[in-house]
């Protein structure tokens, strides 16, 4: 997938669907009801879907590949809560040097199998100090500062519209169910704006008090290309932040990746719980 962007109007829908076909091939032709994008630390809910068929992401035609550790890069399908669930576990990131399009291909492919509800997740920094490692953060709506946006280049109708609205991107319907789901399952949660930035060096304190100043809740690298892709599909999306650490400058204390790893293991159990409460309501 090295053509860019800019070159693979037409080509990426060919690419989708074949990618789509050997998904269907290996796991069999119903659609998902829901298609879950797990973060970093986050993909062992995969592990527990029931009669799953795992799929590496290497044995799928097109699907970028992952090298982040902590993105172990499989799609399992299989059922939770009796639904049938397709889950990602593991993404690639605009840090790896993959360009937008690419970065949403695992959506698109999911949008094509017929996916009509998605389920984006991501670790990410508190900008909000109220938000403190362990806190998972519903959210509300994103700012996108990563620079690039995947629905750039050529727009390909089959997709979706050239000028898509993004005035409610995380649908509120799925966000009250989370927050049923979380109170049911007694995991605390918060609800805030996610603010994307390109990466891979954790952003500085002065950029995490600018982000406080233009409304952002969290940080994060990942998310807004895939939630402005399905929102091009049409696909309803909800968007799980797990606050991993407190953003750059708020504590006097270094960002470590490891530290991100070691909260999302310490969560683990609440945030599959969560996910299990979301897909039980669906
Ligand atoms: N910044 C950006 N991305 C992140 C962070 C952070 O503080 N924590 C986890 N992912």
């Amino acid at each position: 997938m090295g053509s860019g962007q800019w070159a693979v109007g037409g080509v990426m829908f060919e690419r989708v669907e074949e990618a789509a076909a050997a998904v269907r091939r290996r796991a069999g032709s119903g659609a998902p009801e829901v298609a879950l994008v797990l973060g970093s630390g986050l993909g062992d809910f995969a592990g527990t879907l029931e009669d799953a068929v795992s799929i590496p992401y290497g044995d799928l035609p097109h699907w970028p590949a992952s090298a982040v550790p902590g993105h172990p890069g499989r799609l399992v399908v299989g059922r939770a809560r009796g639904k049938r669930v397709a889950a990602l576990a593991g993404r690639v990131h605009l840090y790896e040097g993959h360009d937008a399009a690419s970065v949403v291909f695992a959506t698109r492919v999911m949008g094509r199998l017929g996916v009509r509800q998605l389920v984006v997740t991501n670790a990410a920094g508190g900008v909000n100090t109220r938000l403190t490692p362990g806190v998972m953060m519903i959210i509300d709506d994103h700012i996108n500062l990563l620079g690039v946006n995947p629905l750039a280049g050529a727009n390909d109708d089959r997709f979706g519209p050239r000028f898509p609205d993004m005035t409610e991107v995380y649908a509120s319907r799925l966000r009250r169910l989370a927050d049923e789901a979380a109170a049911a399952a007694r995991v605390p949660v918060a609800h805030g704006v996610y603010a994307a930035c390109a990466g891979p060096s954790y952003e500085t304190p002065a950029e995490i008090r600018y982000l406080r100043a233009i409304g952002a809740d969290a940080v994060g690298m990942s998310t807004v290309p895939e939630a402005i892709a399905a929102r091009h599909m049409g696909i309803d999306v909800l968007g799980i932040s797990c606050i991993t650490n407190m953003a750059a400058g708020v504590l006097p204390e270094p960002l470590r990746h490891e530290d991100v790893l070691e909260t999302t293991r310490r969560v683990r159990g609440a945030f599959i719980a969560l996910i299990e409460g979301i897909i039980d309501g669906l």
